[in-house]
This record gives C-alpha cells, structure tokens and sequence, in this order.
C-alpha cells in the first residue's frame, strides 16, 4: 500500500515522477505528492485525489534534477492534503516519503518530538521530524537518518531529500517493498519496477534494514550499521505493453479476458519437453515430505487455497488445511509433525501472508510461496517460488491472478500425486487446454452477462451467493468481487447453511446467484433455490452443460469436475464487473481499497 518513486538525472523529473506514479496508483490513491529540490530548495506539490489531481497543480516551470513522489493509501490520518506525503521537517531542509506503518510513532514523538508542532496526523512526519532533530544535534543527514531508522519499530520505505544537498536520494526499506532502478547518467527509486519501466529495466532489490545512497551516478548499499554490501542488478522481465490498458476501458475487463492466454502460457511453462508437467523436484519432495500442507493467503488467495485443497487432497492424497494470514499468527492450530506450508499471493508483498512466513521460518519449517510477482517479498523469504506467469495485475480485483492460482495448483498436486504413486484419471494438459477454449467461449458471452447484471444488480443493496463443494468457494469468491467493485453488500453461503440463520435475510426480490456445476449436488443445490424462491428470491442459477435444467440463466460449457472454478468463476467476474460499470463505481480502483496490502 502507498507507492514511492524517485529520480535523480537529466531528464524532466516531475514527468517521470508523475508517470511512474501514475502506474503505482493502483497501490492507493486517496491522495499524492511529489518534491523536487534544486539549487532554490526543496518545492512540494500534493493533493487530495487522485495523480490526475496532482498533475493540474504542478507548476512546470520548477526545474529539478532530483525528486521523490508518493501515492497513499491512508493509515495514519484521514485522506487530505495535508496528511498527503511528501512530509517535511520543521526547517523544510528535509522531505521524505514512506509507505508502511510506525508503529512506535507515538511513543517516539512523546520521547523526542516534544517541542515539535506537527503539521500531521501520519506517522510518518515523525520520522522526518526525527531526522532533522538528530541533526541539529550536530549528526549529518547520514547519520542522522540511520540513527532515526533504528529507533523505527514496523513497516517502512523511505525516500529522503536534504535540501542542502540536492544530488541524493536517501533511501531505507524494512517490510515494506523498495527496488532502485540503474540508468546511464541517472539512477531512481520505486516501489514496483512498473513505475520505472518508462527509463529502465535494471533494478536492484533492497533487502530489510538495508540504507541506500542515491546519487545521479552512484548507488550505495549499506546494512544499518554500515557496512557496505554489493548486489548485482536484474532485469525485469516486463513488457510495456503488459501494464497498458490498450483499447480496453479497464484493466478489470483486460485482465478478464487474458485468462485462456494465461492457462496456456501456464501450461507451456510448467511443461517438460516430452509434454509432462513438471515442477522442481525440490519442491515436490517437499510436498512428498510434508504430512500436512498448511495453506496462507489473503481475499481472493485464500479463495484461490480452498479449492487448491481440494487439488491436492484428491490428487496427492495429503491432508491440507487453509488458513486466512490475518488470523493465523494469533490463533495457531495446533501443526502436524511435518508441516509443509504454501503462501498464495498474487503480489507477494501482502504484510498479513508474509508476518506468517517470518513467524514459520522462525520455528524452523519450510514454505512455498506461489505468486505472480518474481523476486517479490514472499518470493525471496520462502524456500521455494512457483510463479503464475499471469503478467501484472493491476486492477484491484483480482481476476487472472485466480484463475492461474488454481491452475498452478492443480499442476503442484497432479505432479504431486503422480510421485505419490497416484495416477490421475486425466490428462491435466488435456484438461487445462479444454478450460482455456471454456474460458474464450465465456468471454465472447459478455453481452449475456451484462444483461444478467442489469437485471439482477442494478437496484439492489446485497446479494447472496450459494453453492455446494467446490462450487460454494467459487461463491465466495463472486461475492468478493461483486462488493468491492460494486459495493453491494454480497455474501457466499455453502447450499444447506442459508436455512440455519441466512434464509432470515431473503425477501421479495433479493438476488440469489446459485452455482450448479457438480453433478453430484445437482439436484440439492437446487433444492436450495427452491427454499429461496419460496421466500421471494430472485434467482440466477448458473450450471454446467450437461446439467442444466430449464429457467437457468446461464450455462458454462463442460469441463473436468474438478476443474469448473477455473471458469465458472469467469461469468462472476463479468457479472460484477458490468454491475459496479452500471452503478457507476471506479472499477479498477474501488474506494478504501488498493491492490498491494503491505499493513497489517
Ligand atoms: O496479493 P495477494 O494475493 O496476497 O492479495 C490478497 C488480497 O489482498 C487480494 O486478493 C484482494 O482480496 C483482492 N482485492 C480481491 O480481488
């Protein structure tokens, strides 16, 4: 959450800032900023809203080699522009931009800032106020900011500008996401290598409690103790064009309609030459290893890790349990002898997932971490990595990113199951090729599905979601959607629990989508609707052909049993999409949201 970029070189700086933040926005977006510092000072421009708002008051004629630029995701005080970032020190001399959470910050301003009128409510604006403190007690900006950063409890990355010393950036970073990117005669600061792509591609990870000193010409790693550290640059293997919108009018509907492409690219990746599917043999004699797998992930991931249980547990025969990461780390069950546990996230940044991880490392077990994003915090800090392969993801909901968990899981546990001695009744590259014509055949379907949204959707305060087996998690997962793009209040239920409580809610006209894709629960799941009709519903059940039955109001074309969730989740994205389009929400950035959580 929050993004950072900096620049210092030759080009124009308040462009580049405002660009790379432009692509970051999908990290927050209540409110922005940019500082730049020339041989005048330090000038600071930010604003409430979005970076379209940011760029109407940027005043042009400022040149500057060198700035740094912040798009939040309030924490720590309510969208505004004062609470906006950059934050400055009393002096000005000082100016700094941070995405995390101080947790201490009260604490530090009782026992340092007394004297100091803050102009904020952040936390943030102690840490600059720390920095200038240190100094005037006769430290240098180096100096001074280290000392500042040991006395930091949580979450931070940092970018720095001294306005005495306008060729450095000075850079920190602990939990929360920093790379710094490398040019010819210019160097610069992101939190994603996305923002940067418009000048490079070559970037260096900074790693925790790590400082670093930016100059035009020069980087410096440094642990907090100073001692120096050499890491090598790598590319990012990204293309332009992959965090373009091109002719699309959200990222949301691109991302939807990239799923066929990246089951196959999915497929070819995890595919040895002779045509199996293979995955390292390290991370399969984890697996085999394992008597217990432990899932971890967060929203649409944790959705993602109900099904992949069942992969797994039907594939490879090995007990599984799926924990949401937000609740694990305080209420731990009670772990097998040889847990094995997976990560699931799209980002590989989200703090919930990854306090876990540290937590696990700690006690001396071994992690996967399956995600979207090579080199990302989960990635480097687990044992092993299974990538998605799925290009960026940037609108906020996350739709491709599902769709390729469940397809890597379904790899894991068919190659799993096959070391184990269980041969699948499938041909799983077979099957998976199958899904992705499914998936093209759904998305030609949208004019269907924007009808279903009209009619069911445009109107109404909450909707429910029912299912049975895979079909009640795929549920879960159309809910998510549909309340944080649309705002409907939408919750999944399994079939046979609305009429322990739920059924309460149901009255005349209130949407039911049902799910009927598993044959085994066809005739209960719609049982279950009949409950709901009775008592004044409005039902959309949507099945798979070859169960499909009169008044349905749409069928998915027929796939493996264990693999409908790869496309009867595709009409609930549509659906939710064309619903928060009718109801006129932002869909790729829904209010109070953003697609990086790296808070806890
Ligand atoms: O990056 P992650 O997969 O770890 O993110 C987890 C959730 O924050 C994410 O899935 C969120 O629920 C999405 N906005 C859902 O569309």
């Amino acid at each position: 959450m929050c993004g950072i970029v900096g620049y210092i070189g030759n080009q124009d700086t308040k462009e580049i800032l405002i660009k790379g933040l432009e692509k970051l926005e999908y990290r927050g977006y209540d409110s922005a900023g940019i500082a730049v510092v020339n041989e005048n000072g330090v000038h600071v421009f930010k604003e409430k809203g979005r970076i379209a708002d940011l760029r109407k008051i940027v005043n042009e004629d400022v040149p500057a080699q060198t700035g740094i630029g912040h798009t939040r995701w309030a924490t720590h005080g309510v969208p505004s522009t004062v609470n906006a970032h950059p934050h400055q020190s009393s002096t000005t001399r000082l100016t700094l931009v941070h995405n995390g959470v101080i947790e201490n910050y009260e604490l530090l301003k009782r026992e340092y800032l007394q004297g100091v009128e803050l102009q904020s409510d952040t936390d943030t604006e102690v840490i600059v106020q720390l920095v200038e403190l240190f100094i005037k007690d006769g430290l240098n900006v180096e100096e001074a900011f280290r000392k500042t950063l040991k006395l930091l409890k949580g979450s931070y990355a940092i970018a720095l500008l001294d306005a005495e010393n306008s060729d450095t950036i000075y850079v920190a970073k602990n939990k929360s996401p920093l790379l710094v990117g490398l040019g010819e005669g210019f160097n610069v600061v992101a939190s994603d290598a996305m923002a940067m792509l418009q000048v490079t591609n070559q970037f260096v990870e900074l790693m925790d409690k790590e400082i670093v000193i930016v100059k035009q010409n020069e980087v410096t790693i440094q642990t907090l103790d100073g001692e120096a550290i050499n890491r090598e640059p790598f590319t990012a293997e990204l293309d332009a064009s992959d965090i373009e919108k091109g002719t699309y009018p959200h990222y949301m509907l691109k991302e939807i309609d990239e799923q066929p492409l990246v089951i196959r690219k999915i497929v070819q990746k995890y595919q040895s030459e002779q045509g199996h599917l293979t995955i390292d043999e390290d991370i399969i004699d984890a697996m085999n290893d394992a008597d217990r797998i432990y899932i971890i992930a967060a929203g649409t991931s944790y959705h993602a890790g109900l099904v992949g249980k069942q992969f797994i547990e039907k594939l490879a025969k090995i007990p599984v349990e799926v924990h949401i990461s937000s609740e694990f780390g305080y209420n731990m069950p009670l772990l097998s002898e040889k847990p094995l546990f997976i990560f699931i996230s799209q980002s590989g940044e989200t703090a919930d997932s990854r306090a876990v991880l540290v937590q696990i490392k700690k006690m001396g077990y071994k992690a996967l971490t399956i995600t979207n994003v090579p080199g990302s915090t989960l990635s480097r800090e687990a044992d092993h990595t299974l990538l998605l392969h799925a290009g960026p993801e940037i609108a906020v909901a996350s739709t491709k990113a599902y769709t390729a968990q469940l397809a890597v899981l379904a790899i894991l546990a068919e190659v799993t199951g096959k070391r184990r001695g269980y041969e699948p009744s499938f041909d799983l590259v077979k099957e998976l090729g199958i899904v992705a014509n499914a998936m093209e055949v759904l998305c030609d379907e949208k004019e269907e599905l924007e009808g279903i949204a009209r009619d069911f959707l445009t109107v109404t305060r909450n909707c429910f979601f029912i299912g049975r087996g895979i079909d009640f998690y795929v549920g879960l997962e159309g809910a998510l959607k549909l309340k944080e793009i649309s705002y409907i209040q939408a919750e999944g239920f399994a079939g046979g629990e609305l009429k322990h409580g739920t059924i309460a809610l149901i009255e005349e006209g209130t949407p039911v989508i049902a799910l009927a894709t598993q044959e085994s629960v066809n005739l209960s799941i719609r049982g279950n609707v009949k409950e709901v009709v009775a008592r004044g519903a409005y039902p959309c059940i949507i099945s798979m052909k070859g169960l499909e039955m009169d008044g349905d109001s749409f069928v998915i074309p027929e796939v493996n049993d264990l693999l409908t969730p790869l496309i009867s989740v595709i009409p609930l994205q549509l659906i939710s999409y064309y619903a928060a389009l009718h109801r006129d929400c932002d869909v790729d950035k829904p209010r109070n949201l953003a697609k990086s959580v790296t808070v806890e």
